[in-house]
């Protein structure tokens, strides 16, 4: 990101680093959270998406590096700081036989005073009952998620810090969640940092991208440069397939290309799907099938985190 930027950044971190015992579970981060942006940190588990945040929270303190929130140093507890900051980071511990009404003047008043307009607007803005009579404990997961962005927007935050707000939601709850956050960033000119494992809950939502893996940042980029990451490809069927090898290889020499169970993928686009059609049709190859495709972002995420088990 740009130098000049760096005034409007709600969060920047410097060499961000967390050790538990001899395990660095965070290393050298540098995070970069535009002003009334998205930004999302996108890490498999284990990745140190919670640690960062609880660092950020002020809630264990860094090992080594630097944290600027609002443009000031954090560098012990700040509670002029902190106080702008609404947070979810694991669920916090609702009372299940409190309706969401109770359980946020609870809240309220463990913050300093019960204010019933503040519980009353973080309601209505999650899309929850202020008078609804559903305990916590009836309460589907989505309500559940909801109520803990309420409890974190109760004293009127600019930056919110959510941990996994997506965890276990349903396609329709996603996209419940995406549209609130979206509406409190856009609407609200809130500063939104969320963590998730799935970089499809971040589609459609996230304006930033911070990829995480084993504590550290592979890359760092806006969602619309990460977009561009997916690099076309033809998908071509031939027979007989040895010959389509050597004829693309030999005579029109197309260096780069992969074959995987009787496909051959075209990474190198310097012929349209019509030429290779007519070339390969005109010495004799048949072409059952060529498409052009696009490799999508949850593969580019797999490549950089080591391909296994994030979807
Ligand atoms: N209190 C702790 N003591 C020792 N190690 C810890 C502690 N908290 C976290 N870790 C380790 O730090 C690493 C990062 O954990 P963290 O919870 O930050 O990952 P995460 O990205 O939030 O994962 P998940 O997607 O599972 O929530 C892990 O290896 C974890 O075991
Ligand atoms: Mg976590």
């Amino acid at each position: 990101m740009e130098d000049n930027l760096k005034q409007e950044y709600i969060i920047r971190t410097d060499k961000l680093g967390k050790r538990y015992g001899s395990q660095w579970a965070v290393r050298q981060i540098d995070i970069h959270v535009p002003a009334g942006q998205i930004y999302g940190l996108l890490g498999r588990n284990g990745a140190g998406k919670t640690t960062i945040m609880k660092m950020l929270l002020g809630l264990t303190k860094q090992s080594s590096g630097s944290i600027f929130l609002f443009r000031q140093e954090v560098t012990k507890y700040e509670e002029d700081i902190y106080c702008r900051i609404g947070s979810s980071i694991e669920t916090p511990g609702f009372y299940p036989n409190m309706t969401a009404k109770e359980n946020l003047s609870v809240f309220s008043r463990l913050r300093g005073k019960t204010d019933y307009r503040r519980i009353q607007n973080a309601l209505d803005v999650v899309g929850l009952p202020y008078h609804g009579k559903k305990v916590f404990a009836e309460y589907s997961l989505g309500m559940k998620q909801r109520l803990a962005i309420a409890n974190a927007m109760m004293n009127e935050p600019e930056l919110l810090i959510l941990d996994e707000p997506t965890n276990g939601l349903d396609p329709i709850g996603i996209a419940q969640m995406r549209t609130l956050l979206k509406e409190l960033s856009h609407n609200h000119g809130k500063t939104i940092l969320i963590s998730s494992h799935q970089l499809s809950e971040m589609e459609q939502l996230v304006d930033w991208v911070g990829i995480i893996h084993e504590g550290k940042m592979l890359e760092e980029c806006s969602y619309q440069e990460l977009k561009e990451k997916e690099h076309p490809y033809i998908r071509l069927k031939t027979a007989p397939l040895e010959q389509a090898c050597q004829y693309l290889s030999d005579v029109m020499h197309i260096n780069h290309f992969t074959v995987k169970d009787g496909t051959i993928f075209v990474h190198d686009l310097k012929y349209s799907t019509l030429d290779i059609n007519q070339k390969l049709f005109s010495a004799g190859i048949g072409v059952s099938e060529i498409t052009i495709c696009r490799d999508n972002l949850e593969n580019h995420f797999k490549e950089l985190t080591g391909g296994i088990g994030i979807a």
